[in-house]
């Protein structure tokens, strides 16, 4: 994408962190917004703020892992704006822990706010950029722990393979139907430093049960604990609007930000051809270059 002004960006999970500063950087190249978060009260403050700049902003409540919301909220920007230019789909969430510890309500969680919620937006605004002259650009927020594995969350790992996956699929399927002039991204980042250590205020009522034992043991804690950790010790959030709009203007399909990791990511690769197990003295490695 290399003209920004007047063309409409959706942004999904706008409200704070990732999604905030991408939505800030749209604004000052002159984009029109479409904001959409589940956190009434935050996107308020953000798109009054916005307002007062004199940036055109429509507001969004919606739950991503709600298909219906999702797909109402797009007719509203469609109502208002009658085009779709960009689609940020950042909306997401992170929780962890082992796999036969962690009840099942939180796979469906992190499924759906990660993984679904993208494959709602795209089932809709692809066939939007499609009638578009100019097409369009996507950018689906995924994670570095989608290009390499990582110890402490499989069903944040397979769900942010899931998007890398998805998006790459979804680039050649496009290609194979020419429409060229959609361009698909996909950003994987580190730790940085958002508002994802808050992440639990963010659990949708139909994930929760207070009364799960689950909830009040060592494990859960731990895994709170460890968030908190690995968020707030990240990469400061300043940059990453400008490094994800350079990405978008320079059509880089991945968008990184922690090049310390690469050996990592092309060290899983030659694992996986040389039929190595994982090992999690690498995987370990990882925390230290992740930040
Ligand atoms: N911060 C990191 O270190 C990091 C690293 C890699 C990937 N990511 C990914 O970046 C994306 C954005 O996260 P962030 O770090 O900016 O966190 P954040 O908590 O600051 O922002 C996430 C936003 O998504 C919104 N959201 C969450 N669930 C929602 C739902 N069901 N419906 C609507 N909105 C919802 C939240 O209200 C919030 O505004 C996520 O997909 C996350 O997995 C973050």
């Amino acid at each position: 994408m290399k003209e920004f002004k007047d063309k409409v960006a959706l942004i999904t999970g706008a409200a704070h962190g990732f999604g905030m500063k991408f939505a800030e950087e749209a604004a000052s190249r002159g984009m029109k917004l479409a904001l959409l978060d589940q956190d009434n009260k935050a996107l308020t403050e953000l798109c009054n703020q916005l307002k007062n700049e004199n940036i055109e902003v429509l507001e969004l409540i919606a739950d991503v892992t709600e298909e219906q919301e999702v797909y109402d909220a797009i007719e509203k920007v469609m109502s208002k704006y009658g085009q779709i230019d960009l689609l940020i789909n950042d909306a997401g969430a992170a929780t962890g822990g082992p796999i036969w510890e962690v009840p099942t309500r939180d796979w469906e969680w992190i499924l759906h706010a990660d993984l679904m919620s993208q494959v709602y937006t795209l089932r809709k605004v692809l066939p939007i950029m499609m009638k578009q002259e100019n097409g369009g650009d996507v950018l689906n927020v995924a994670s570095v722990a989608g290009l390499m594995s990582t110890a402490g969350s499989p069903m944040y790992v397979s769900t942010k393979f899931g998007v890398v996956g998805m998006t790459e699929a979804v680039a050649y399927d496009l290609q194979a139907y020419k429409q060229n002039k959609i361009h698909m991204h996909v950003f994987a980042p580190a730790f940085v430093h958002t508002n994802l250590d808050h992440t639990e205020d963010y659990r949708p009522e139909k994930y929760s049960d207070k009364n799960d034992p689950y909830y009040q043991s060592e494990t859960f804690k731990k895994v709170l604990a460890l968030n908190t950790k690995e968020i707030t010790t990240g990469m400061p959030l300043d940059n990453m609007g400008k490094i994800v709009f350079k990405g978008l203007e320079d059509n880089k399909f991945y968008i990184l930000t922690h090049p310390g990791l690469n050996p990592l990511i092309t060290g899983r690769a030659e694992d996986a051809i040389n039929g190595k197990a994982p090992d999690l003295k690498k995987a370990m490695s990882f925390m230290t270059k992740a930040h």
